[in-house]
């Protein structure tokens, strides 16, 4: 596996790849790689693809300082991890150069407006401009054919989808299902934060969400269903709603069919997100 740090060397090594004819399949990460990030991995190589990974904590998504300190960062196991997993190039661009005016603000940001203000982004505004951004610059830089994203970060997914029919860029989006620990834990970078009291209470997420998978009822009745399960396990709930999954826009009762459960909420101070998708039936069971 190559290893690059300097972003001209990477346009450069990507120019030739796609010369040769390879098409490339990028996975951008933030580090701290887990089986999450290794099935993207895998997806890529399984294509033909090229697989570029990239991991760069980017500063421009997170509204809280601390919140950026602490983000896990373990940058020699996640490139064994990414080599073990058939990457074929890790590119870890530097701060300075991806975002030279950093701590100061770009004059270019991409905003997916509607998309990127609600759930996460009415809890943490600004967060999808950064996501978008940084986003729109990694293809730019690497022109990758396929793009992979977890659905884990569901709403992530439909912004950049959105981006590339807006901006028309060339690159197919692939989004993969989400990966679970035995007990049903959504797998997250965050989660080697929490502790083991908090770990057992972030549970209450997944298990909102299958309580409202395994039995069809009314959007409204799902809401209130996946909030009580997540107080009583512990979980302080930022939100749990059950949205249309191409607008983001909350469900009315009256309207039926397949939908996606959001929920987010914090535990022992980590904030967790995890969704499915849900069946809403006009009357509750
Ligand atoms: O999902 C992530 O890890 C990040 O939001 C991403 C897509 C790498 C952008 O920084």
């Amino acid at each position: 596996m190559r290893r690059i740090h300097d972003i001209e060397e990477w346009r450069h090594y990507t120019d030739e790849q796609r010369r040769g004819g390879r098409n490339i399949g990028l996975v951008t990460t933030m580090g701290a790689l887990h089986e999450g990030h290794a099935s993207l991995f895998e997806a890529a190589k399984k294509n033909g693809d090229l697989v570029v990974a990239t991991i760069f904590v980017n500063p421009r998504q997170f509204g809280d300082a601390r919140d950026l300190d602490r983000y896990p960062r373990t940058p020699e196991l996640d490139a064994k991890i990414a080599e073990e997993h058939g990457v074929d190039c890790l590119v870890e661009p530097s701060l300075e150069q991806m975002w030279p005016q950093y701590p100061g603000p770009t004059l270019t940001t991409v905003s997916v407006r509607g998309l990127g203000d609600v759930l996460e982004g009415e809890g943490r505004p600004g967060h999808f401009d950064g996501v978008a951004s940084v986003v729109a610059k990694l293809f730019a830089l690497n022109g990758p054919s396929r793009a992979y994203f977890g659905e884990k970060d569901f709403q992530q997914v439909v912004v950049i989808r959105q981006m590339v029919r807006d901006l028309a860029l060339p690159v197919e989006v692939v989004a993969l299902p989400i990966v679970r620990d035995h007990d049903g834990l959504a797998l997250s970078s965050r989660n080697v934060l929490l502790s083991e009291d908090a770990r057992r209470r972030a549970l209450g997420l997944s298990r909102a969400l299958r309580d409202v998978q395994s039995s069809p009822r009314r959007a409204s009745e799902m809401r209130t269903r996946m909030r009580s399960v997540m107080e009583e396990a512990g979980v302080e709930v930022s939100y749990a709603d059950v949205v249309d999954p191409f607008t983001l826009q909350a469900c009315a009762d009256e309207e039926r069919g397949p939908r996606r459960a959001m929920v987010a909420g914090v535990v022992g101070g980590v904030r967790l997100i995890d969704n499915a998708p849900v069946e809403i039936v006009s009357r509750g069971r």
